[in-house]
């Protein structure tokens, strides 16, 4: 139970709000370089409640500028992508990708007026299928070598999902390593293959026994949550014999993301950006360490759930998350599909706009939870005093930072900690990319 003072801290994200000025220190995606494709590369973009346009200029240049028309603040989300840059449909200003005014066409010949006119514009990249914005003061931090931004584009994918509530809420069941348990539980261990919420059904890394049974039957995990250059990475330990212990190790890259494990295959590093204060998008890259993906069938089994072109889950409050009491009786523990993404839907959404967290008892399992609000409100204390804040790292440091490792599987020899760090660098071994990255 925290203040509501030390709630609005940790939650609200406006430009003059401490958390908003401490999440526009970092790299933030806006966009899946999907919304780019096609024949018009022009998308307004919502971002801690600001408002931008990012685009894809004729010669392929991104660029993200203040979406309000800086002659009388008409809409260039609306504008026409053509001599250069992006031209305003209300009197034909044109912009480049820096924000420079190229033409003011309107003004008499030999006009210099838009010499002196200039639109915020923004350092935008893409990485492994997301469109990255910085929209902080100053030069951004360099990318990390994580896996997801180091393998090869045949071996990601990237999808997004909007969630109806603050941010902090969706960041939070990431960190949480007790609810599988319980929410995501599924009364039988059937068939895990087809639906893709379903591959989290998959077996465990070493074992035949199906993470649902893990799960299921030992559902007391024991957590322990170690601070790391990157932001943390959380142990959740279940004993399930005096030899065999499931271990599953997940990762919060500060400020806003985890890495976890999806399969022995594959890990998810999935983003939780502000939109505005009372919603977020998730973000997420699956990265393989074995074959290439298939993105088009990974994408098109996401559209099943969710509707272009915001990313809205067609399972939502407003349909009860399609709720039902038979299937809550006897297949699933929230009666809302085998998907697991519309369980943490709801979860998160259920919890209000903005959780009230002066309302909340948290208990030994949300060890993880409060280490990361401490890390959070350090980070803004000392961002507002000036100082640095983790992962504000430069290019020298950049490939020190790599991983990093999210396992799911069974230890045999009773040794959690040799276990996932064996596991761990026989998945990267086991991979191409990642072998000849190693020298392997
Ligand atoms: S408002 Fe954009 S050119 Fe006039
Ligand atoms: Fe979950």
């Amino acid at each position: 139970m925290i203040s509501a003072e030390q709630n609005d801290l940790i939650t609200c994200i406006g430009p003059s709000a401490p958390a908003g000025q401490l999440l526009r220190r970092y790299w933030q995606p806006v966009a899946l370089a999907d919304e780019l494709a096609g024949p018009r590369p022009v998308k307004p973009v919502q971002l801690m409640g600001q408002h931008f346009v990012l685009f894809r200029d004729e010669s392929g240049r991104l660029g993200m500028l203040d979406r309000d028309c800086p002659h009388r603040g008409a809409d260039l989300a609306f504008g026409r992508l053509e001599n250069g840059g992006l031209r305003c449909a209300f009197h034909g200003w044109l912009f480049d990708a820096s924000g420079n005014c190229l033409e003011t066409p309107a003004e008499p010949a030999g006009s210099k007026l838009c010499t002196r006119i200039r639109q915020a514009a923004y350092p935008v990249v893409e990485k492994s299928g997301v469109v990255f914005a910085y929209i902080g003061e100053g030069e951004p931090p360099a990318f990390a070598d994580f896996d997801c931004f180091v393998a090869p584009e045949t071996h990601t994918f990237a999808f997004k999902g909007l969630f109806e509530c603050n941010w902090l809420q969706a960041l939070e069941v990431g960190i949480d390593p007790a609810h599988a348990s319980y929410l995501h539980r599924f009364f039988e261990d059937e068939d895990t293959a087809e639906s893709y919420g379903k591959q989290f059904r998959g077996a465990s890394a070493d074992s035949d026994m199906p993470i649902t049974k893990v799960l299921r039957e030992y559902d007391r995990p024991d957590i322990s949550v170690e601070p790391t250059d990157y932001g943390m990475r959380l142990t959740a330990l279940r004993k399930l014999s005096e030899s065999r212990t499931h271990v599953r190790v997940t990762n919060v890259v500060f400020p806003q993301a985890f890495v976890i494990p999806m399969s022995a295959e594959m890990t998810i590093s999935q983003w939780h950006v502000p939109v505005d204060d009372t919603h977020c998008y998730w973000y997420a890259i699956f990265t393989s360490f074995t074959g290439p993906v298939d993105k088009t069938q990974m994408r098109n089994q996401r559209l099943e759930l969710y509707e272009l072109p915001h990313y809205t889950s067609r399972k939502n409050k407003r349909n009860n998350y399609g709720y039902s009491v038979d299937e809550q009786l006897t297949e699933t523990y929230t009666g809302m599909g085998n998907d697991i993404n519309v369980h943490d839907q709801w979860a998160v959404e259920s919890q209000g706009p903005i959780q009230d967290r002066t309302r909340e008892h948290l208990g030994s399992t949300d060890k993880g939870i409060i280490a990361y609000r401490r890390m959070l409100v350090r980070a803004i204390e000392s961002t507002q005093a000036g100082e640095g804040a983790p992962m504000l790292i430069d290019a020298a440091q950049a490939g020190a930072l790599t991983g990093p490792p999210s396992i799911d599987g069974i230890g045999e020899d009773g040794d959690a900690g040799a276990y996932w760090h064996a596991a761990d660098r026989e998945r990267r071994l086991k991979s191409d990319w990642a072998s000849a990255r190693l020298g392997a």
